[in-house]
């Protein structure tokens, strides 16, 4: 099982957005083909690959089709299908493998995982009607935070439960977009800041943590990630055992994403996590001795792991929108990095690219 992927060989992604972007272009630096698995043409990372099938994530033939094409598959997103990831498993290594897919897909699933392994989250329950939903916001007390269980992202799918919140009207919001997956409520966390942590596991069980970083969020979408994170030794130390712990839980083969809570009295809550590359990890391209990119390539090629180490602290900055336009219009500090994603539609909140200030000593 310990076999490297020879020079040549294709990396089947599923996901064209700029996650698969770049990591098709830290493959080819590696000598490996990308091919590409996603529902729209054009995409961000079929323009830097030849090979690109395009097909909706439950089409059975187009997934047999990917199956033969590819050597090795991994994906860009979570919210792939758990039955396409599943039914590529069956003919072709699938990397991290779909139980981890499964287990990140779903919140509920995800705590569930974490408290099972023995690593703090916020205090939550399933959500399955307005009688659950009064009876747990009794018990946790307001505020709290209602979730879809799945599909959610950039705080997309989520109701704050306010101290006037109308917990009927708040359901019944819910109901609609939660089915047939369900909702989970979590206790509302008075965070000092955000983190978070990358973790890669190669074939050989090699484990490699990234530095913990700062994540700052602006209406809920990552605006600003800075390195390292500004918390103590030992909450660097927690953050990366708890990274590491869970990667070995998990079965890793790839990356591991995760997002966490830090609280006034340095408590290290778990939040969310990703089984890809990570946004909060872009900064790795520019700063690290291996990108994010590259190691999540390394790790499901079975090649040996790289080392995460920084070279110099720094500032991502995320552009959404209009930002990109102006953000290459205005470039002009030589120690920022300019990425963009070839993203033709510049709509509201849509990442189109990223900044990178190197804070060098
Ligand atoms: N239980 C919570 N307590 C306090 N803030 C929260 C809680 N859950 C989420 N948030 C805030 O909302 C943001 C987005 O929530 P998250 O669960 O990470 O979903 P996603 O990133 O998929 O939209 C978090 O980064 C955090 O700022
Ligand atoms: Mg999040």
């Amino acid at each position: 099982m310990l076999k490297t992927l020879p020079p040549g060989a294709t990396i089947g992604i599923l996901g064209g957005g700029q996650l698969g972007r770049m990591t098709a272009l830290a493959a080819a630096r590696l000598g490996y083909r990308c091919h590409i698995y996603c529902p729209e043409a054009g995409a961000p990372a079929s323009q830097v690959t030849s090979l690109t099938t395009i097909a909706d994530y439950s089409d059975q033939a187009a997934l047999a089709d990917f199956a033969a094409a590819v050597d090795v598959v991994t994906y860009e997103f979570e919210n792939v299908p758990f039955v396409a990831a599943e039914t590529l498993a069956r003919h072709v290594p699938v990397r991290p493998g779909p139980e981890v897919l499964r287990i990140c897909q779903n919140r509920l699933r995800e705590k569930d995982f974490c408290r099972e392994a023995g690593v703090p989250t916020a205090r939550f329950a399933p959500i399955g009607s307005a009688r659950d939903l009064h009876e747990r916001v009794a018990e946790f007390g307001r505020p709290c935070v209602l979730k879809t269980a799945e599909l959610g992202y950039d705080g997309k799918g989520q109701i704050a439960i306010g101290r006037d919140t109308d917990l009927d009207a708040a359901w019944a919001r819910a109901a609609e977009a939660a089915a047939p997956a369900g909702m989970i409520l979590e206790e509302f966390v008075d965070f000092r800041l955000e983190i978070s942590v990358i973790v890669a596991r190669g074939l050989d069980g090699t484990r490699r943590t990234y530095v913990p970083v700062e994540n700052q969020h602006k209406h809920h979408i990552l605006d600003q990630t800075i390195v390292p994170a500004r918390v103590s030794e030992k909450v660097t130390d927690k953050a990366k055992g708890i990274a590491r712990h869970l990667a070995e839980k998990i079965g890793l083969a790839g990356l591991l994403a995760i997002e966490m809570f830090i609280t006034a009295d340095e408590r290290v809550l778990v939040n969310e996590l990703a089984p890809r590359p990570h946004n909060s990890g872009h900064w790795t391209l520019d700063a690290a001795v291996t990108s994010q990119f590259e190691q999540l390539v390394r790790a499901i090629a079975g090649l040996p792991l790289g080392a995460p180490d920084r070279l110099a602290d720094a500032v991502m900055k995320n552009l959404l929108g209009d930002e990109a336009a102006a953000a290459l219009a205005a470039w002009s500090d030589p120690n920022e990095k300019l990425h963009l994603y070839g993203k033709s539609e510049a709509r509201p909140g849509r990442k189109m690219g990223h900044t990178t200030k190197l804070i060098r000593r």
